[in-house]
């Protein structure tokens, strides 16, 4: 059988990255990735393209013709990309359905949360999963919960800050809230087994490996660590008054990127921590199918193993390429 040719959009990034990665050890596809003009020549693309990767120049934002000529021989489409770029997939959408795409994958990738007014994020994607239904195009909507690379807090030590991008150091209420987690590089080994499984058309999958409170992710740190790790909770009122504020602040037209970080903090905490969205139950309520039902042999990556290479120092950090680290 002849491989599915699939174009993985945001391959320069995190998510994108893993999913090349994924398709790649998976064996069974031919890669093809979208890249900007300004990123051709970014390091980890060049890895990419060592390993077989083939690239097509262009940008979510180019003509239809542009777009078209990306999708030529394309059977699967698996979009990547930044929280604020979201509604740039519709065109792609638009151009895919002309040109006959099996299955179109919109960056989805975040944490199990209802549609309507808890998250902008969620929402933005929203409005792009509406686009593609109008336009009666094949889809898969693929969830992950929680990174664990976002997940757990600092050490006084400052031992793991190596491998942070922020210092995460607020319990949310109780901090016994349950939260789906999923190593950012078991994103791709999902997608390799999604994308070709008829189950998954039309459908939403929830991709997770494991379910943790807070209170135990800091637990097990501190079992790894040996260090003892500070307990700051931020009550249910705290996370209130900052949706409040951050959503006045990011109301502004044009969006601006930068006024739109402290809401998805403030909205992250209120959906996962406060409300308890983010867990296989509510997913399943929502309509998810479950990567536990779908893949039982699926051997995902242990959380507490990701968090002993983040201790020894050899875990490969995150936003490497752009975010400053602590000083
Ligand atoms: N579940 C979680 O814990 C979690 C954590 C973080 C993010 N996420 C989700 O994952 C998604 C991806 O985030 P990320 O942090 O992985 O993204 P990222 O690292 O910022 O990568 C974004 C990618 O999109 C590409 N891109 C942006 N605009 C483009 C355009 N017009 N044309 C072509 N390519 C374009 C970028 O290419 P360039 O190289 O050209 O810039 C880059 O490769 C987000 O939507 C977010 O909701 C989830």
């Amino acid at each position: 059988m002849a491989p599915t040719k699939v174009l993985v959009v945001g391959a320069t990034g995190e998510t994108g990255g893993s999913i090349a990665n994924g398709l790649l050890e998976a064996g069974n596809f031919e890669v093809y990735v979208l890249v900007r003009r300004a990123s051709l020549r970014k390091p980890a693309l060049l890895e990419l393209q060592k390993r077989g990767v083939m690239v097509r120049e262009g940008d979510l934002r180019a003509p239809e013709p542009e777009l078209l000529n990306a999708l030529s021989g394309i059977d699967v489409v698996v979009c990547s990309v930044g929280p604020a770029d979201q509604p740039d997939q519709i065109p792609l959408a638009r151009a895919a359905k002309k040109a006959g795409v099996k299955r179109f994958v919109p960056c989805g990738f975040i944490t199990v949360a209802p549609p309507g007014g808890v998250m902008w994020l969620r929402d933005q994607k929203e409005i792009v999963y509406n686009n593609i239904k109008q336009l009666w195009l094949p889809f898969t909507i693929v969830d992950v919960g929680w990174w664990y690379q976002l997940s757990y807090p600092r050490l006084a030590s400052g031992k793991i800050d190596y491998a942070m991008t922020m210092a995460n150091d607020e319990i949310i209420g109780d901090g016994n809230a349950r939260n789906a987690l999923t190593d950012l590089r078991d994103i791709g080994r999902y997608i390799a087994r999604i994308i070709v499984d008829d189950r998954t058309v039309n459908k939403m999958v929830f991709a997770y490996n494991e379910v943790m409170t807070q209170n135990e992710i800091y637990d097990l740190l501190e079992k790894i660590s040996g260090e003892k790790i500070e307990r700051k909770h931020i009550s249910e009122e705290t996370v209130q008054k900052r949706l409040v504020t951050s959503r006045q602040s990011s109301e502004t037209y044009p969006y601006d990127p930068e006024k739109l970080v402290p809401r998805y903090i403030a909205e992250y905490q209120y959906s996962w921590g406060i409300r308890g969205d983010n867990n296989p139950e509510y997913a399943s309520y929502l309509g998810y199918l479950s990567s536990k039902d779908l893949y039982p042999d699926f051997k995902p990556i242990a959380f507490e193993d990701y968090l002993k290479t983040v201790f020894a120092g050899t875990a490969k950090g995150i936003y490497t390429d752009r975010i400053k680290r602590f000083e």
